[in-house]
């Protein structure tokens, strides 16, 4: 292959692709060299069938040997789509049939191809093809590379996004349209992130923090305020969903996100696949867990015992013991320390923060990544306090003194190490209302000048691991750095 076409292909291919107008001028490039499809079935007349893309490709479930493709069509029927795949994006030698999964949306079909036998650390290709239509795909932008094998030491950099659903369905003038949104809207703070990153390779994915798709996580909202928002993101990184309380419509999380039928359920069975709701996966060196206490407790079983909750936290408990990864993180949609438009004194955050924090103790987590909170609020490296704010102690929970900040947070294996706990819930702007004074949280400067217990403006956070070090990075809708820190775990 042409090295100047494969430097290109490969720095289109990850989160760094140059501005939103260059990959907005190559799609419609793209879209010029497509056949175009036919609007109805052409044998019975069928015009609720359609030979078409309606939702891009996205990638779940990314392990060393394997992916799983999902991505939505016209209402189809007959032989299904077909994906065809390789490492060179002129010889796509490998094809496989996708399976339909129940779609949320009207007249359309779901699909998901779960590609398997790949080769860690690779770069593939892949198109999608219905009725001998090419969708997309067969280009530098449907590419994915697969991570290094479990325990390897290679970076795992994520980019996680929290309450990015912006999806507001207000009525505004036409001169109010044509100003557009600015500063703070999801897609600023994407291309912010973008700007930030560079161009590196996502080994990691895109990792939500939950509150995907507002108002109410309806299909039109994931459409519009998710698949579209990230379309050229999702199509070439994993993606690693999280729920948050704006799902509350029906199944539609569910539908959009699992890669099986067992995945549509909410309420699974403690034995069976738990994806997309709670789950974990190992990427390289790090154990990622994600947890659901929305679907799976306060939307779905407001009962004082908390049943289907308390078999996800022995899920957890057993998940976390078996674990052998170097690092630790675990997702929630909902923080356990906040003082922003969230107050985690509550109540409810203090049931969370008694099931979670002794866990997190016990099994050294090191970081708990949550959104809800529409700031960004980052802790010390903290163990042992499972109280109201009133209960921090610096001299007793605070395992490492610094801030990670000019030197390193060295945190000592194993348990009682000390968790991280960090919100970022500002994918579609920050929400200046709150205290911003909870004592486990580092002062910030912010825009204003004032130094705050977290940060009030747009924006979205990065972490990689790379062998015993982690580094983490709130990013602004600028690409400006607000915050970083690095840990180091060494006994
Ligand atoms: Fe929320």
């Amino acid at each position: 292959m042409n090295p100047d076409r494969r430097k290109f292909l490969t720095q289109t291919a990850t989160f760094g692709l140059g501005s939103l107008a260059a990959a907005n001028t190559l799609a419609l490039a793209n879209e010029k060299t497509k056949p175009a499809a036919p609007a109805a079935d052409p044998a019975s007349g069928d015009p609720s069938y359609a030979i078409e893309l309606r939702r891009s490709p996205y990638l779940l479930q990314m392990r060393p040997d394997g992916v799983s493709i999902r991505w939505r069509t016209g209402r189809s029927k007959g032989t299904p789509p077909v994906v065809r795949y390789g490492t060179d994006p002129d010889l796509l030698d490998r094809s496989l049939l996708a399976s339909e999964l129940p779609s949320a949306g009207r007249n359309t079909s779901d699909w998901v191809a779960t590609l398997t036998g790949l080769t860690p650390r690779t770069t593939y290709y892949y198109q999608l093809e219905l009725a001998s239509v090419t969708l997309c795909g067969g280009d530098e932008d449907h590419t994915f590379t697969t991570p290094g094998a479990i325990d390897s030491q290679g970076p795992v950099r994520f980019w996680c996004i929290g309450d990015s659903g912006s999806n507001r369905q207000r009525e505004i003038s036409a001169e109010a349209a044509l100003r557009g949104g600015g500063s703070g809207t999801p897609i600023s703070v994407r291309n912010g992130a973008k700007k930030f990153n560079k161009g590196k390779l996502l080994t990691g994915g895109v990792l939500l923090l939950g509150d995907n798709a507002y108002p109410v996580g309806s299909d039109a909202n994931y459409q519009s305020a998710f698949f579209q928002t990230y379309a050229d993101l999702l199509r070439s990184n994993p993606m690693w969903p999280c729920t948050g309380n704006h799902d509350l419509t029906g199944d539609v999380y569910g539908r959009n996100f699992a890669v099986d039928q067992e995945g549509l359920n909410p309420l699974p069975d403690s034995t069976g696949s738990h994806f997309p709701f709670y789950y974990s996966a190992d990427i390289g060196n790090l154990h990622l867990v994600v947890l659901d206490p929305w679907q799976n407790w306060w939307q779905h079983t407001p009962d004082t015992k908390y049943r289907p909750w308390r078999k996800q936290v022995e899920w957890l408990e057993k998940d976390l013991a078996a674990n052998k990864r170097h690092w630790t993180v675990l997702v929630s949609h909902f923080p356990v320390y906040a003082a922003g438009n969230i107050n985690s004194d509550d109540g409810l955050t203090d049931l969370l923060r008694a099931d979670l924090v002794p866990l997190c103790d016990k099994f050294g987590v090191d970081l708990y990544l949550c959104g809800h909170d529409h700031t960004y609020q980052r802790s010390y490296l903290i163990a042992g306090n499972y109280g109201k704010r009133t209960t921090f102690d610096p001299q007793k929970h605070q395992m490492s003194a610094g801030d990670g900040r000019e030197q390193p947070i060295v945190k000592k294996p194993g348990a009682n190490g000390g968790t991280v706990y960090i919100i970022h819930g500002a994918a579609a702007g920050g929400r200046p209302h709150g205290s911003f004074d909870h004592p486990v949280i580092i002062p910030t400067k912010n825009p204003d000048g004032k130094i705050r217990n977290g940060w009030l403006g747009p924006g979205s956070f990065v972490f990689e691991v790379e062998g015993p070090r982690l580094q983490g990075w709130a990013i602004d809708d600028k690409g400006k750095v607000i915050d970083q820190f690095t840990m180091e775990k060494r006994a």
